[in-house]
């Protein structure tokens, strides 16, 4: 099996935008109560955060987190989440049919967040509010001072602003699992007229309107164009929300899942132009992809016992074939760096996610840990246009699905090539040559693999480290020539100076 690459560092696709690492963290399962914040946990700081989780948040450097939700927020009046904590109510949660004790709210998470060393990417409720309470919640967070919800803030001891600047208008207004559920005539007009008042308290947001749920929503298509022919305006980005698995236990079909997200990620670009055109419109929109990942227990049922605080939720257990579509679906969001300027795997911690924890003990780290941190680490600078030449295969419900799935990185300040690379052939390894003529000279830093021989590998609280990468990758170099083996159903990361 060979592959062909030639990279050239004048075919610059568009600069990473570093908020495609980005992730999402809401009032799920055991995400916030039991993932972030448990504050009888051995590692908990004095606001109740576990130092572990903020250890692990960090090394992967994500630079966003969207929060509180997701279906949660749609019916989350954010007044309940401030303020004192000793009042603050506990209420039934009809997203998830929990109990939401309210102990951490807007304040606990941007402290948080600045704990880790991310932006927070708010979110407001479209479902069972609307104008007024977005309105308040940016003047509440963003305003410094001299107004009612600007000093309700400082009065609650957070004298400087958040200054959060990504907003989403709403979560998967199109779902009828969402509480508020919206026509797209509906949401377009709450979309535009929430939008102009959140901007007139503070004309420096930028705001996400929310595309469809997911590609198969029978209303996909129909659903963008008529929302950005009422908001296109007054919005920054259009919202896409991306979900696999392999339930059919088809790995070679599941690999080939990514070029559903490349024409999902297409098509929405194509009618968000559609719409520019129509309008006569300078404004090109931009993509939040920000919710994205492999999720197995889609479409499984709320908690079965109603009213739990925080019930463990959606703990999907990612294998070494969820990490290599992982990367897939990196390498495909990197290819569109022209479009998605933010993106969220979701979720980060505890529900369908790359970090587990423990009550009241240890965390450890899943499959799908390691290529999202290989990318948020090395895929930072120019995305860059390679010429691919693979051979082929086909799947159910794919054609033409090539073996190698790649792309390269050119970090400028540091001119450091990074090649991520998935060897889709679930038996062969692959000869890849790759010609970096325009580059000159260059010398391997080193070749990071995620392989395994079992696809099914998994990580446990008891072997955190089944699944975990090595350096020892085969790599040679000659002058600009490299030529690298990509062991077969394997995560490649080939770092070049
Ligand atoms: O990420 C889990 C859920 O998936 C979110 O709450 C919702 O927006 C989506 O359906």
């Amino acid at each position: 099996l060979k592959s062909n690459m030639l990279i050239d560092k004048h075919f610059v696709i568009s600069s990473v935008d570093k908020r495609i690492y980005g992730s999402f963290i809401e009032h799920l399962g055991r995400a916030v109560y039991g993932g972030i914040y448990e504050p009888d946990h051995p590692t908990a700081d004095q606001q109740g955060f576990r130092q572990d989780a903020i250890e692990a948040i960090k090394a992967l450097q994500v630079p966003i987190i969207r929060y509180p939700g997701g279906n949660f927020v749609s019916g989350y009046n954010w007044e309940d989440g401030v303020g004192p904590k000793e009042q603050r109510k506990r209420l039934l949660e009809l997203a998830w049919w929990t109990t939401e004790t309210n102990e951490v709210g807007t304040n606990e998470f941007a402290d948080w967040a600045k704990l880790v060393g991310t932006e927070v990417m708010m979110a407001v409720n479209l479902g069972t509010r609307g104008i007024d309470a977005a309105r308040n919640l940016v003047e509440y967070c963003n305003h410094p001072s001299g107004s009612y919800w600007s000093d309700l803030r400082i009065s609650h001891g957070y004298k400087e602003p958040h200054r959060f600047k990504t907003w989403c208008l709403g979560n998967e207004m199109d779902g009828p699992w969402q509480i508020g559920a919206k026509t797209a005539e509906e949401y377009g007009r709450i979309a535009n007229e929430t939008a102009k008042a959140m901007k007139w308290v503070d004309p420096t947001i930028e705001l996400v309107a929310c595309g469809s749920s997911s590609s198969g929503m029978s209303t996909f298509g129909y659903w963008e164009d008529t929302v950005l022919d009422l908001c296109y305006e007054q919005v920054d980005y259009l919202s896409l929300h991306a979900y696999y698995n392999n339930n059919n236990n088809d790995t070679a079909n599941f690999l080939a899942s990514s070029m559903n997200l490349d024409h999902f990620i297409s098509s929405v670009a194509s009618i968000s132009d559609a719409v520019q055109a129509k309008k006569r419109s300078k404004k090109k929109l931009m993509l939040s992809l920000d919710e994205w990942n492999v999720w197995k227990t889609i479409g499984s049922s709320r908690a079965e016992e109603r009213w739990q605080i925080a019930p463990p939720e959606f703990e999907d257990v990612y294998t070494h074939e969820d990490a290599l579509a992982l990367g897939c679906y990196l390498i495909t969001i990197l290819r569109h760096a022209d479009r998605v300027k933010v993106a969220c795997l979701a979720q980060l911690i505890n529900v369908i996610a790359p970090i587990m924890t423990e009550r009241n003990g240890a965390l450890w780290l899943q499959t799908t840990y390691y290529p999202f941190l290989h990318a948020s680490k090395y895929g930072r600078g120019k995305a860059l246009q390679a010429i691919i030449d693979s051979p082929k295969y086909d799947s159910k419900d794919y054609t033409d699905v090539p073996y190698l799935e790649a792309i390269s990185v050119h970090d400028e300040e540091q001119d450091i090539i990074t090649i991520f690379a998935v060897n889709r052939h679930l038996s062969e390894q692959m000869e890849l040559d790759v010609d970096l003529r325009s580059f000159g000279n260059v010398s391997l830093l080193e070749h990071i693999v995620l392989e395994h021989d079992d696809l099914k590998a998994i990580n446990t609280k008891d072997a955190p480290d089944n699944v975990v990468p090595h350096n020892g990758g085969k790599t040679t170099i000659d002058q600009a020539n490299v030529k690298a083996l990509l062991s077969k159903a394997s995560w490649n990361v080939i770092r070049l100076q």
